[in-house]
């Protein structure tokens, strides 16, 4: 596929080196923006308060899936008007959108290949983005899990809180699984 991640940081750097791994063609977007017209997908990777910023400097992306990987926390919100930055981005592309990569750590993307099992990455979104969701999760070296539409975005961006106080808490930077009966 074609990818176009905007925000080459840690997130959209590491996802950017596991899926060019995978085989995909990534084009990298930082602050001076750029075209996301011939892309299949866009991985959105910016701080959560640079949403409307980063959106608005990159060209081409009327109708495109977004996976919307931002966090909010500290107290900060998504733009006026809507209930978190993914149903923000849905209103500026129209195309299927979903929350996902937002509740793994990139520092350990470069370990994630010696997984025993593979770890869980949740998304919330559109059922048209599901397959998207699935196949660039496998790709990355994670088990995508639902946890609902993109209604239930706003639950996965407030998720940051909970994240980093287990981390601190003693585990340190982790990842999950969920799994049904059957997968035990
Ligand atoms: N790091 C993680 O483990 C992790 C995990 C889950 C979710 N997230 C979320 O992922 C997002 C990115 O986190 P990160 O750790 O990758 O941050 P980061 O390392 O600070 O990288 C942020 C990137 O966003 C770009 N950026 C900033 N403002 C922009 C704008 N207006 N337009 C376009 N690009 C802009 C920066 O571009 P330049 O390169 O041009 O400066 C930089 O490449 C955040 O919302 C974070 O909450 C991070």
């Amino acid at each position: 596929m074609d990818i176009t991640v905007i925000g080459r940081g840690n997130l959209g750097g590491g996802l950017a080196r596991l899926w060019a791994r995978a085989g995909h063609r990534v084009t990298q977007l930082g602050r001076g923006g750029g075209e996301a017209g011939a892309s299949d997908v866009v991985l959105l990777a910016v701080p959560g308060t640079a949403v409307e910023a980063a959106l608005s400097s990159v060209a081409g992306l009327e109708g495109k899936p977004v996976l919307d990987a931002t966090n909010l926390y500290g107290g900060a919100r998504p733009p006026a008007g809507f209930p978190s930055n993914a149903e923000y981005v849905k209103s500026v592309t129209g195309g299927p959108t979903a929350k996902a990569f937002s509740t793994n750590f990139a520092s350990l993307f470069g370990r994630i290949a010696e997984a025993r099992v593979r770890p869980g990455n949740l998304w919330s979104g559109d059922d048209e983005a599901g397959d998207l969701v699935e196949r660039l999760s496998l790709d990355a070296g994670y088990e995508a899990v639902r946890l609902g539409d993109l209604s239930l975005a706003a639950t996965q961006e407030g998720l940051a809180g909970p994240i980093f106080a287990i981390a601190q808490a003693g585990l340190g930077q982790f990842v999950y699984r969920m799994a049904a009966p059957e997968q035990l």
